[in-house]
């Protein structure tokens, strides 16, 4: 393709700009769509904080995302990799978390809420005695990070054990593979239940979509 264009282009300053951004541009991280309707958690989480949550700050992590691997890509120095990678986990992990967190809701009037019988069911039953005592202390650890943070509920690949484990900032979890996940951050409740974050942890478990986390748990245990 190259030898067709005259050399006069080819070779100009613009075009060799082109094909270096060409080559290094790893903008390739976008929005995922919300899997339901913007008002389809109400009244357990309202549509003004949906649309801003999703349109506003899980856009957010995907353009900073995006703009700190582009800049990775074209460092040129240990020392600037070094230098952006606290953008990379923040954004990353603000992109990864927020697309797991979509997924793991689902409206009331569907599968929301509802954990029905078999192997998640029956795991937390092993591993926390009973469904109310794993919702306790799910809640109760979420509402003690300090700061922002998420809340999971993650499976121990070496225990073979569902466990709670909190994550501070953006950080992705990576010590257990994640099957729920709770966005503590105030964005993610702040519009609806003010510094009342019992009644926003006590309210999301109408929405979690046990359905999605138990695909998650046999996909993780197998
Ligand atoms: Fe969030």
């Amino acid at each position: 393709m190259l030898a067709r264009i005259p050399l006069a282009v080819a070779f100009s300053p613009s075009a060799r700009l082109f094909a270096a951004s060409a080559s290094v541009s790893r903008s390739v991280h976008s929005l995922p769509p919300l899997p339901y309707a913007y008002n389809a958690l109400e009244p357990h989480i309202s549509q003004e904080i949906m649309t801003l949550h999703h349109t506003k700050h899980h856009q957010t992590y995907v353009n900073g995302l995006n703009a700190a691997e582009d800049a990775y890509a074209k460092s040129q120095s240990t020392e600037e990799k070094i230098s952006l990678q606290s953008a990379l986990k923040f954004n990353g992990g603000g992109h990864i978390n927020h697309s797991l967190f979509w997924k793991n809701l689902a409206p009331s009037t569907g599968d929301g809420g509802k954990l029905a019988d078999g192997p998640l069911k029956k795991a937390i039953e092993k591993d926390f005695g009973s469904i109310e005592s794993f919702k306790k202390e799910m809640n109760t650890k979420t509402a003690a990070i300090q700061g922002s943070g998420w809340g999971w509920l993650g499976y121990n690949t070496s225990s073979k054990k569902l466990e709670v484990v909190t994550t501070a900032n953006q950080d992705p979890l990576l010590s257990h593979i994640p099957l729920i996940g709770i966005d503590i951050w105030e964005h993610a409740f702040y519009l609806q239940y003010k510094n009342v974050k019992p009644d926003y942890l006590n309210a999301i478990w109408n929405v979690i979509n046990f359905k999605e986390a138990e695909q998650r748990f046999l996909s993780a245990s197998k």
